[in-house]
């Protein structure tokens, strides 16, 4: 991340989400604010955006994952869970979008303070009011903690509670990804989901390119990929955390649950993974 600045990556992953909604009519993955909380700057290349064919498997995955975390969110609060952390939120919606909120599911959104406060001038710009059940914790993982940060928020951290942790896991640590893990699994009846991605050198060689090329972009804006995980080294590190119940779905897995008709654009093989991991 750039000192004081805003987070560039949760430009592209909202942008590539709006574009999902018109595209591919959100098919994988439906966010009616998708398109509203996007800055004018970045609405205006949503078309390039979408002419570009190699963004297309970044696109389906960011929707994919986002299907995969709502599901698990709503199945934790079928079984009582009320409290909803949202790590590293960037743009996304699903305060907005809360459909549990009824029931007193709490959303707590961290983030990088200075994309958070980007955040909440989207909102504010956009006419979207924050909700009551939302509150923000701004927390830079490399540099705190997240047992404080959240307290001050009003988390209780002896009550069960889901974390969201999408996109953000390749741009930490491995000291800050260990930590975060060994925070969220100290939670009672806790589950994360989260995404990573493995080495290089596992993706078969025409694909390397392309996803060397997203590596790149990102560096360049000040947001390099720091950490990558074989499956075996993910699921170490989760045991040793203190999960219990591990599913890590790879794209073949991914692309089978979620894609439907779009599952002739997936690119099966070594490469990104989303985990859902509970205590
Ligand atoms: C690729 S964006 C993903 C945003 C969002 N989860 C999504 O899927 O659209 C990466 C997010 O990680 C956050 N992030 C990166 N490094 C961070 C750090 N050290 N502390 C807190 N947040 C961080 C950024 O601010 C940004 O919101």
């Amino acid at each position: 991340m750039r000192a004081g600045q805003p987070s560039q990556t949760a430009r592209g992953a909202a942008a590539l989400r709006a574009i999902h909604q018109t595209l591919e009519g959100g098919v994988i993955f439906r966010d009616p604010y998708a398109a509203r909380i996007l800055d004018d700057e970045t609405r205006a290349g949503l078309d390039a955006m979408a002419a570009d064919a190699s963004l297309r498997p970044l696109r389906l995955l960011i929707a994919a994952r986002s299907r995969f975390s709502e599901g698990a969110l709503a199945a934790c609060v079928a079984r009582g869970v009320r409290q909803v952390v949202i790590l590293g939120a960037g743009l996304d919606t699903f305060s907005l979008r809360n459909p549990h909120a009824g029931l007193g599911v709490r959303v707590f959104e961290v983030d990088y303070p200075a994309t958070q406060d980007w955040k909440r001038e989207r909102l504010a710009q956009a006419g979207l009011a924050v909700p009551d059940t939302l509150t923000f914790a701004p927390i830079d993982f490399e540099r705190q903690g997240l047992a404080d940060g959240l307290a001050a928020a009003g988390f209780h951290a002896d009550r069960p509670a889901f974390f969201q942790w999408l996109g953000v896991v390749p741009y930490l640590s491995h000291d800050a990804i260990s930590q975060t893990l060994h925070f969220i699994a100290g939670v009672p009846e806790s589950e994360v989901v989260f995404d990573y991605g493995e080495p290089f050198e596992s993706y078969a060689e025409e694909r390397r390119a392309n996803v060397m090329a997203v590596a790149e972009r990102a560096a360049a804006r000040g947001e390099p990929w720091l950490s990558q995980f074989d499956p075996a080294e993910m699921s170490d590190l989760l045991h040793e955390a203190g999960f219990a119940v591990i599913e890590d779905l790879g794209m073949a897995a991914l692309s089978e649950r979620f894609y439907g008709a779009l599952k002739k654009h997936a690119r099966i093989g070594p490469g990104a993974h989303v985990v859902r991991a509970e205590r």
